[in-house]
């Protein structure tokens, strides 16, 4: 089943939706409507008594919003399991070869087909990922985000110094490609509105099969190891000129933090380095942020950059524990991702468990509807998206995850149920999943 472009549908189900960080509510036997566009246009308790003829029945399945993951790297989706309990020995080792191999353009496109397909079958619609250091095998990203229907907030790694050579190009074309990348894609769907004559390789009848037709553009430093003061402070430039997003990493593990201070001797803290490049605001993602101290919790607060917990990461690379009491206490605001390659899987079921787990192994309790809101209305309040995406609500857009799920007790009301649920969701695998959109 498609939600395309050109049909409204009214669907009776059951449904699962975020509606705070301690919330979520089942809301059974309900109708969902949508308009030729795919916007939710009426969504309420089914009438005893209601004209059956039209109205798809999926009563048998769950649907939840689709799922949205605000950090991984494509091309590092080669190198899945390939361990090393220390990030910076891990990306010398296994990392950066993966990434000169997705320069090949045949190589790239392969990996990327494989990257959304996977996403898609993991019931994310949409997801922020990091490409390799080129160009070219970014823009194959974002076509095959969009012939995938997943929407897409991807950029090219920015990277000056301390990576191999061959991983570094000429800075100055680097830049000019850059922002080519970010006109053609970022904010896509509202150029393809007003121009008629874009070309991206696909024809009309395509585009209107897609309900998913936007992506966005971020410029991707990769950390401040791998990036000149001047390198940060160009790509600062260019994503407010743009008024695009950007993403980095930030206070992972205690070595790399060491080695980002001696090579931004200007700075006290890491999260300094950012500041004083100007790199941090609205629309910054800061990937980890584990080992932080209060000033620069406070700096990212009053900046109102974004934390994105990659918790399946930083058990594979024994990062440490992220201290969300803390940060939940300065109120910024925290997204969920997947972190793939050092995550280990694209599914964000698996992603919330490593995030109970985390906090459970050092005996500290996590209400069981907080990974799924991070992975839903979180992550699209990460992204400013929250008008559009990640809660099944009239006004948004219907991208809906079918789940097939047994033995659930349809007898138990309100949060019992969605405990039940989401319990099953997350520490099982014993159900399956369908993206809609
Ligand atoms: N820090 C800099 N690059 C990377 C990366 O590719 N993965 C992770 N987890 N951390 C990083
Ligand atoms: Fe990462």
């Amino acid at each position: 089943m498609k939600i395309d472009s050109n049909k409204s549908i009214r669907i009776i189900s059951n449904f699962l939706t975020p509606e705070s960080y301690n919330k979520t509510a089942f809301l059974d036997n309900h109708i969902l409507e949508t308009d030729e566009n795919g916007k939710i246009t009426e969504f309420h308790s089914a009438p005893r008594l209601f004209d059956r003829s039209g109205t798809i029945d999926l009563r048998k399945f769950i649907i939840s919003p689709a799922l949205i993951d605000t950090h991984a790297h494509v091309p590092q989706i080669e190198a899945i399991g390939k361990h090393e309990p220390n990030l910076l020995s891990w990306l010398n080792k296994h990392i950066y070869t993966v990434e000169q191999s997705f320069n090949d353009l045949n190589y790239a496109k392969q990996i990327a087909d494989k990257f959304f397909t996977l996403a898609r079958s993991a019931g994310t619609s949409t997801i922020v990922a990091y490409s390799s250091g080129d160009i070219n095998p970014t823009h194959e990203i974002f076509k095959s985000a969009l012939k995938h229907r997943v929407r897409i907030v991807a950029g090219n790694v920015l990277m000056d110094q301390n990576v191999p050579q061959s991983l570094i190009g000429n800075p100055m074309s680097i830049l000019t490609g850059s922002m080519e990348l970010c006109e053609q894609w970022n904010k896509y769907s509202n150029k393809a509105d007003t121009e008629k004559d874009y070309n991206d390789g696909r024809n009309e009848s395509t585009q209107k099969q897609n309900s998913i037709k936007d992506s966005y553009y971020a410029f991707t430093p990769r950390f401040a190891i791998s990036c000149s003061e001047g390198l940060l402070q160009e790509t600062a430039k260019l994503a407010k000129k743009y008024d695009a997003y950007i993403q980095t990493h930030l206070n992972e593990s205690q070595l790399e933090i060491k080695d980002a201070i001696k090579n931004h001797p200007y700075a006290k803290t890491y999260t300094e380095i950012y500041q004083k490049s100007d790199l941090l605001g609205p629309k910054t993602l800061l990937a980890h942020c584990i080992h932080n101290t209060d000033e620069e919790l406070q700096i990212i607060k009053d900046t109102e950059s974004k934390i994105v917990h990659c918790p399946d990461s930083n058990l594979f690379l024994g990062s440490g524990r992220f201290q969300i009491e803390k940060i939940m206490d300065f109120d910024i605001t925290i997204g969920l991702g997947s972190d793939v390659g050092a995550g280990t899987s694209l599914n964000m079921f698996r992603i919330m468990r490593s995030m109970l787990y985390m906090q459970l192994a050092h005996q500290k309790k996590v209400d069981i509807n907080i990974p799924y809101y991070l992975a839903t209305l979180g992550n699209a309040k990460v992204l400013g998206l929250q008008d559009m995406i990640g809660s099944i609500e009239v006004g948004k857009q219907a991208e809906l995850l079918l789940i097939g799920i047994k033995n659930i007790d349809f007898g138990l009301k309100n949060n019992e149920a969605s405990k039940d649920i989401l319990s099953k969701l997350i520490f099982t695998e014993d159900y399956s999943m369908q993206l809609v959109n």
